[in-house]
């Protein structure tokens, strides 16, 4: 019998998503992170060809300002580019204090798509101490959606109806053997054992993206708790998605492994992925679900929640506790951020 998963990826690959009608994103303001290439430029140009006033992170300050005048020169474009360097807790505090400076004023935002994302194929340790891969998916995606959801909550009050977060992970969340993370967890740690090199498998391609995006599935559940209002009603739409198999920039670390390895990844992606454009409508279509869906793990048609069996719980109350306890004592005043948000 063919593969499901083969079968699903060539029908994305050839039949598009929808898009909803022009003008549907008039007078909205998304942010998209990491939006100068892959999925995050291709959501930049739906929702600024759909309307919406588009803001795009990036690292580097001129390569944003490039894409910014290609967008806009393709046609219909609203474009703010701001830097953010999710590498750093103080570049990811600093991007949400600019935020809140320049869009108060214009009712903050209605949608955000936290997009990026790295993989890595071999071990980085990144500034702040942690592999690259759990630096980037997993803490700084959680501390910019900590830091975005206590803004959106605050705004809700003067909205006529709740914005969204959308967190893009992946359906490989769904691979790691969580068997042995317990005792990973009482002897060194889940965030130090990912982030030391010795435990890093040789031999597999980006050992760490499915754990980074495991443990940021667990964050956001949590987020989704936080994000809950008085009424038992979300204040803000909290998403999960998997945009599918896309060909984008997310091999880029394949350039320095065996001939073997590259030509393997390049094929698999040649043969079986779709395009950004295709992959980026999943984005678009997700910040239109309704209150109904906040919390789901959206990919496709499909939903799947296999990960939130009773050891899946069991991982994320210590993921979470762990994550918290970093970044409350790296980044001033989160605890104050994360108790309020409970209140
Ligand atoms: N492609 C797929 O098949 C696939 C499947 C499932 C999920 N996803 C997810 O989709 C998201 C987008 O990935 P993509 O496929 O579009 O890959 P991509 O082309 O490599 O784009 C990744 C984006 O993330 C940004 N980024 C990486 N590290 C960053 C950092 N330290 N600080 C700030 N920005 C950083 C990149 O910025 P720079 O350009 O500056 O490096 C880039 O804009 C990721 O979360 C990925 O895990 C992708």
């Amino acid at each position: 019998m063919a593969n499901p998963g083969v079968y699903r990826r060539l029908r994305d690959k050839f039949f598009p998503e929808g898009l909803p009608p022009a003008g549907s994103f008039e007078g909205q303001t998304v942010l998209v992170t990491g939006g100068t290439t892959g999925l995050g430029l291709a959501a930049a140009q739906h929702f600024a060809a759909l309307g919406a006033h588009v803001i795009i992170t990036c690292r580097s300050k001129e390569r944003g300002e490039s894409v910014r005048h290609k967008i806009e020169q393709r046609g219909k474009g609203n474009i703010t580019i701001m830097e953010l360097d999710m590498g750093y807790y103080s570049s990811c505090v600093s991007f949400v204090d600019e935020l809140k400076k320049t869009q108060s004023a214009h009712g903050g935002l209605d949608c955000v798509i936290l997009n990026a994302g790295s993989a890595r194929y071999s071990f980085v340790e990144g500034p702040e101490g942690w592999e690259e891969t759990i630096q980037v998916n997993t803490l700084s995606t959680t501390l910019l959606g900590l830091l975005l959801l206590s803004w959106m909550k605050n705004k809700q009050k003067s909205r006529k109806s709740p914005a969204h977060l959308v967190f893009v992970t992946s359906r490989d969340h769904l691979d790691p053997d969580i068997s042995k993370w317990a005792e990973w967890a009482t002897r060194d740690g889940l965030l130090q054992h990912f982030s030391m090199k010795e435990n890093w498998p040789a031999g597999e391609m980006n050992p760490n993206y499915a754990n980074s995006k495991l443990l940021v599935m667990y964050a956001v559940n949590e987020l989704c708790r936080l994000a809950m209002g008085p009424d038992g009603k979300p204040c803000i739409i909290i998403n999960t998605l998997c945009p599918g198999l896309v060909q984008t920039n997310i091999t880029r670390d394949v350039s320095n492994q065996p001939l073997l390895t590259k030509i393997t990844v390049s094929l698999y992606f040649k043969i079986l992925a779709k395009s950004p454009n295709y992959g980026a409508r999943s984005y678009v279509n997700a910040v239109l679900k309704p209150q109904e869906e906040h919390g789901k793990f959206l990919i496709g048609a499909f939903t799947e929640e296999e990960y939130r069996n009773d050891t899946g719980m069991e991982m994320q109350t210590i993921a979470w506790n762990e994550i918290i306890r970093e970044l409350g004592s790296k980044v001033p005043d989160l605890n104050k951020v994360i108790d309020d948000l409970g209140q």
